[in-house]
């Protein structure tokens, strides 16, 4: 089957980067819903090739190691399109308690001579309970791992963000096999200041009592949540949240989201917009940091790794510095759908 994503990349890139975004998963949903997304996706006819590289994580079994990274389907309307693309796990959202339009466009540039994206999208996102509605549709025939992603809303003061927190809690539980509580994005203001250790540790330790009672209102579900780190934090500031990790026993950790930082694309056009930068420039420093927690941090929690995963290579080194599971945003722009069985098959 020819691979023709080189030229509907060509197509895309020649439009408005958040156009595109939202042409593409127009055009993901209709072919997914008439059987010809593989085909066009330019993957190999045949038998399942993610049939047998289970895998078990925070207690569930993902069908491969690699999954869809929080922020491209954002209001968890094209699951099982992403799980017919390969993806062992697909993390939906980000999405807050009530739904908010995000700031001013344009907020997503593409600097395509570095592989990377700037954005500052600002959790635009539908709100928990139309996320919920989309979710019960689009996950129909989808057989991986639905991780959904929860933060809190930009009008929320920081005194009040574990409300916010519980409330989205509250509000996917039941639909989600596991949760993130995202406390990385640098596109809404104040929230990574949340990631200190006093904040990590109450937000944690509130959403453990609050997951008690969910599991008892839900049959005895146990829902894993993990908590997604940023690029930036220093030295000392890893290390104090591995020693809160360690200590409150959380299921998991993602390292990490954007940067904050420039580092590799000085001089570009784009490099001076305000948001974070995902892709190739961020695959060293986010790999850096998730071998630095992975190194203070109790050996039994697992880490998923992110940032600039862009081929089998960059995932090797991930689960190398000690990712049970990576994830790909960035890497689906730039390389297309072959990328996410080259990696499931990598990381076999
Ligand atoms: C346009 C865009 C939107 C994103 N939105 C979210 C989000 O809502 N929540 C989140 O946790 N991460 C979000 N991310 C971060 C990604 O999930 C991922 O962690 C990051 O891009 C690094 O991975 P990559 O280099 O493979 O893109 C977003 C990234 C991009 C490029």
């Amino acid at each position: 089957m020819p691979d023709f994503y080189p030229i509907a990349r060509r197509i895309l890139f020649s439009l408005d980067a958040e156009a595109a975004h939202h042409a593409t998963l127009a055009m993901m949903k209709t072919a997914d819903a008439f059987g010809v997304l593989g085909q066009l996706a330019g993957l190999d006819e045949g038998p399942d090739p993610v049939a047998s590289r289970e895998v078990e994580v925070m207690g569930l079994t993902f069908p491969n190691r690699v999954g869809l990274a929080a922020g491209l389907d954002k209001k968890g309307e094209a699951i099982s399109a992403f799980g017919n693309l390969g993806f062992g796990h697909v993390e939906v959202g980000t999405v807050t308690p009530m739904a908010q339009s995000g700031n001013d466009k344009p907020r997503l540039f593409r600097l395509k001579e570095h592989e990377a994206i700037i954005n500052r999208m600002g959790f635009n996102n539908p709100g928990v309970p139309s996320m919920m509605e989309n979710i019960g549709k689009s996950r129909r025939g989808f057989r991986g791992i639905l991780g959904i992603n929860i933060g809190k809303n930009k009008d929320t003061p920081n005194e009040g963000f574990i409300d916010d927190y519980l409330k989205c809690l509250e509000g996917v539980y039941q639909a989600a096999d596991y949760i993130t509580a995202n406390l990385s994005s640098p596109n809404t203001k104040g929230l990574r200041d949340l990631q200190s250790e006093s904040n990590c540790r109450e937000l944690i330790l509130r959403m453990q009592e609050r997951r008690e009672k969910l599991k008892g209102e839900n049959d005895g579900k146990y829902v894993p949540f993990v908590i997604k780190i940023a690029p930036d934090l220093a030295e000392d500031a890893v290390k104090a949240l591995a020693a809160v990790f360690s200590e409150t026993r959380i299921d998991g950790v993602i390292t990490t989201n954007t940067t904050i930082e420039r580092a590799g694309v000085s001089g570009h056009e784009y490099a001076k917009e305000a948001g974070g930068l995902s892709g190739a420039p961020l695959t060293e420093k986010a790999t850096e940091i998730l071998a630095l927690l992975r190194s203070e941090m109790d050996d039994a929690i697992p880490i998923i790794g992110s940032g600039g995963v862009m081929s089998p290579a960059d995932a090797r080194a991930k689960f190398d510095a000690g990712a049970s599971l990576v994830q790909v945003y960035s890497g689906l722009i730039y390389r297309g759908a072959t990328l996410v069985r080259e990696i499931a098959e990598e990381l076999e």
